[in-house]
């Protein structure tokens, strides 16, 4: 199954009673495993968690930590963009070339990178640390 098609199987248990707005999400680990995740809302609101989080836990939680892929659907008019702080943390996990997939439920995708979803980015080397 493609990491698309996979993100679009996740997608279907996401939990969204306050949005209506379901995403999936999947990424490969450099072991190649994929893991998945979905968005998990809650009535507190800030509380709720993005699928691309989900996946990014699962995939630390399996003992992994750098991915090689990422794949996000949604039922939005145009593929779905991550929010700034998906894009911090999958920038976190992943290189600067590491493709990623955005996506429709009708079949419109765009491909981009890693590295520029999230130009200028906050790294290691800005503490002092790389
Ligand atoms: N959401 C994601 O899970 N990932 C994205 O890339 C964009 C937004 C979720 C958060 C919230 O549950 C719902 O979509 C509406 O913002």
């Amino acid at each position: 199954m493609s990491l698309v098609d996979e993100a679009r199987a996740v997608r279907e248990n996401a939990y969204a009673p306050y949005s209506h707005f379901k995403v999936g999400a999947a990424v490969r680990g450099r072991s190649g495993r994929v893991y998945l995740g979905c968005n998990v809302e809650n009535v507190a609101y800030p509380e709720g968690t993005c699928a691309e989080a989900g996946a990014i836990a699962a995939m630390v939680a399996a003992g992994e930590t750098e991915l090689s892929e990422v794949a996000v659907i949604a039922d939005s008019p145009a593929p779905v963009p991550p929010c700034g702080g998906c894009r911090q943390k999958l920038a976190e996990f992943g290189r600067h070339d590491a493709p990623v997939t955005l996506a429709t439920t009708d079949g419109k995708t765009l491909e981009t990178t890693v590295g520029d979803l999230l130009p200028g980015r906050f790294d290691a080397g800005h503490m002092g640390l790389a």
